[in-house]
């Protein structure tokens, strides 16, 4: 299995560029569904999780290509299998994400229930029940999630979600899309890669009005035009390099990113004692001053993103004074703090909340990936420790990060894949 071996600690220094972002390229994949044709989607990260939604758009019957950045995806051929394999789901959990489309598109689909995720339950009520609200006869057998529209179409509802749920909006948005009248879609994620779906689904013909804003009313129509779409950078790709700096020092510099995107961030990484700033086209961050404990919270967009609460403790490990981090979107996501304790990081958790006593310096050692933002935060923290670092279980970050290693090393890192 491959691991990463890193050897801290070293500042880092130089460019790299951001890449696509993976919660949005996987909505706009679904979205294809919807469209009879060709679609095509560029700047798409070649992750785990993109190949993994490619496969399983394959099995519905999608002729799909992906090369340099590019996905065509030929529709043509789908109708005949509506069926999200326990096999795929079970690998990545935005699998659900091709439940709205093909009932909107077939009036029929089965999709594998996701189960849990490593820090948790992570419920897909608010799903079932938003296509519901949309006329789905909707029902769970055998870990199926089974729906049905009678009449082959869905019928325009309205639905509040509640919490806010990035996967639900993008899930039921598209469903609406085709349904006959109109939908009013209340309390809604509003994350940029919500807002980059329904401008593609515009693009394609959708009507949609309301996007960037809490309240979506959806007028149905009867066919889409194939989507074409250039995926957004990925905010938190960008954040994680940020936070790179901030956790071992240095000087980078960042291009292809969307400042506008990153704003949430960009207060708690300067409380850290980041300098960022825009240089033209480049985000220019820096540290070489000592990091500075935090307050962080998590909160939808456009509140501080619970995907980037595991990078910022490791830089809140070697913070002086005391750091507080609540993750109220998950209050359970710290499976993070057991392996940065071992890597000498003071943290103890109680009711939700992280409270990070800062050190002078962290020690290398043999540590676990259990999720994907959790493994960048290990990645971040052998970066800086004195000594060797092992992160094992890698496969977890090569769902989100594209050759993270390599970048890292380019930027001055010594960090290697090995396998054993
Ligand atoms: C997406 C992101 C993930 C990010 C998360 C929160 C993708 C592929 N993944 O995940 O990286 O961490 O948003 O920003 O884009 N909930 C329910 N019922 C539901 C659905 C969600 O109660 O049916 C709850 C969840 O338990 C959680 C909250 O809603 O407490 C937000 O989750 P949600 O936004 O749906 O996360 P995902 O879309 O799965």
């Amino acid at each position: 299995m491959d691991y990463f071996e890193i050897d801290g600690p070293t500042p880092l220094s130089g460019d790299v560029r951001v890449a696509g972002a993976k919660n949005a390229a996987l909505p706009l994949m679904a979205a294809a569904l919807l469209a009879g044709g060709e679609s095509t989607i560029t700047n798409v990260p070649d992750l785990r999780d993109t190949r993994f939604f490619l496969d399983l758009l394959r099995e519905l019957g999608v002729v799909g290509e992906f090369s340099a950045a590019t996905l065509r995806l030929d529709t043509t051929g789908t109708g005949g299998a509506l069926e999200a394999p326990y096999d795929i789901v079970r690998k990545m959990r935005a699998s659900i994400y091709v439940l709205g489309p093909l009932l909107a598109a077939h009036g029929e689909a089965r999709v594998s229930k996701p189960g849990g995720c490593a820090w948790g339950p992570r419920p897909v009520d608010l799903h079932m029940a938003g296509m519901k609200a949309l006329g789905a006869d909707v029902d769970e057998e055998h870990g199926y999630i089974v729906a049905r529209c009678s009449g082959g179409r869905l019928s325009g509802g309205r639905f509040r979600f509640e919490p806010v749920s990035v996967g639900a909006t993008c899930n039921v948005l598209m469903a609406a899309v085709l349904a006959r009248g109109e939908s009013l879609l209340e309390n809604c994620a509003r994350e940029p890669e919500v807002t980059q779906l329904g401008e593609a689904l515009v693009a394609a013909g959708a009507r949609i009005e309301g996007l960037g804003t809490r309240t979506l009313t959806v007028q149905g129509v009867d066919a889409l035009r194939p989507l074409t779409a250039a995926v957004i950078p990925d905010r938190i790709e960008a954040g994680t390099f940020l936070a790179a700096v901030a956790v071992a020092g240095g000087r980078i510099r960042l291009s292809g990113c969307r400042m506008d995107h990153l704003q949430p961030m960009l207060g708690v990484l300067r409380d850290l004692g980041c300098e960022i700033r825009e240089d033209g086209e480049l985000l220019v961050a820096e540290r070489t001053g000592p990091l500075q404990a935090v307050k962080v919270e998590t909160q939808p967009y456009p509140g501080f993103p619970t995907d980037m609460q595991a990078q910022i403790m490791a830089a809140a490990a070697l913070a002086e004074g005391v750091s507080f981090i609540t993750d109220t979107i998950y209050p359970d996501r710290f499976t993070h703090v057991a392996e940065l304790e071992r890597l000498g990081a003071r943290i103890e958790l109680k009711n939700g909340t992280a409270t990070i006593i800062g050190t002078d310096a962290l020690q290398g050692a043999p540590v676990m990936a259990t999720d994907l933002r959790a493994s960048a935060a290990l990645v971040l923290a052998g970066i800086a420790a004195h000594g060797r670092t092992e992160v094992r279980r890698v496969y977890h970050i090569d769902r989100g990060y594209e050759q993270i290693e390599k970048r890292l090393a380019a930027l001055g890192a010594r960090i290697r894949r090995r396998n054993d």
